[in-house]
């Protein structure tokens, strides 16, 4: 069964940094290198779209240090990553609202996604300050043209933030949890859903090939019968 587009949920990143006796900062640090090698392995297995869960619309609830220490991790991983992206052929896409960051990951994330632009192969979207109802709702404040009553779901869907890319087939969450968290609520409608305990900087490309695989037995009906 063809797979046009993971999303993933990398959550346990604190949980494994407390299991180890460490600040929750340095399971953010392990998590960041495990996002690559899965970055790594979508491109490599010519996987068209993935979307990284990096930072929610939640997730400033944390402490100042946390959400200071992750912004800090996102900026230099931007600056530093361009080469890594460029030699796997990976074009790059924020999806999230961008105004809220600071100002120096606005500019990363428009440099990336320009520099990245051309590249053919597959095509990561990071979710960073993302809501899937924060999109909605900003969606729905771009809304002009037409009157509403003749508004289509593919209308509405050119103003997410996902305009033009394919629905998620495949939503993969570590650290245990079955919950969306508010991700990609619209585009997740009729997503397998795929949950591991694993916690996320723990997760191998083998656990990613797992997932792939459970994925592969599904049927989905899609509402229909099949
Ligand atoms: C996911 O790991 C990373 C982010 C949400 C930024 P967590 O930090 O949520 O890790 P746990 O769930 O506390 O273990
Ligand atoms: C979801 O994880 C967000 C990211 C992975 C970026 P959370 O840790 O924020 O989710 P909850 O709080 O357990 O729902
Ligand atoms: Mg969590």
């Amino acid at each position: 069964m063809t797979v046009q587009h993971i999303a993933v949920i990398m959550d346990g990143n604190g949980r494994w940094a407390q299991q180890r006796g460490l600040a929750r900062t340095k399971g953010h640090q392990e998590g960041l290198e495990t996002a690559k090698k899965i970055v790594k392995t979508a491109a490599d297995l010519h996987i068209p779209y993935i979307t990284l869960y990096v930072f929610s619309t939640e997730n400033w609830k944390r402490t100042e240090g946390e959400v200071g220490f992750l912004m800090g991790l996102i900026q230099k991983h931007l600056r530093a990553e361009l080469a890594f992206y460029a030699a796997n052929s990976i074009r790059v896409r924020h999806i999230g609202e961008a105004a809220a960051l600071p100002r120096e990951i606005q500019v990363e994330l428009a440099d990336i996604a320009a520099k990245t632009a051309h590249y053919t192969g597959t095509t990561v979207q990071l979710a960073i300050n993302y809501g899937g109802r924060d999109e909605i709702v900003r969606a729905v404040r771009k809304l002009s043209g037409k009157p509403l009553e003749e508004l289509t779901e593919a209308d509405f869907e050119q103003l997410l933030d996902t305009a033009g890319v394919p629905p998620v087939d495949l939503v993969i969450r570590t650290g245990g949890e079955k919950r969306l968290s508010n991700f990609l609520l619209w585009q997740t409608a009729y997503a397998e859903f795929y949950s591991t305990d694993v916690l996320w900087p723990d997760f191998t490309p083998a656990h990613f090939m797992e997932a792939l695989d459970s994925y592969a037995k599904r049927t989905r009906r899609f509402g229909g019968i099949v």
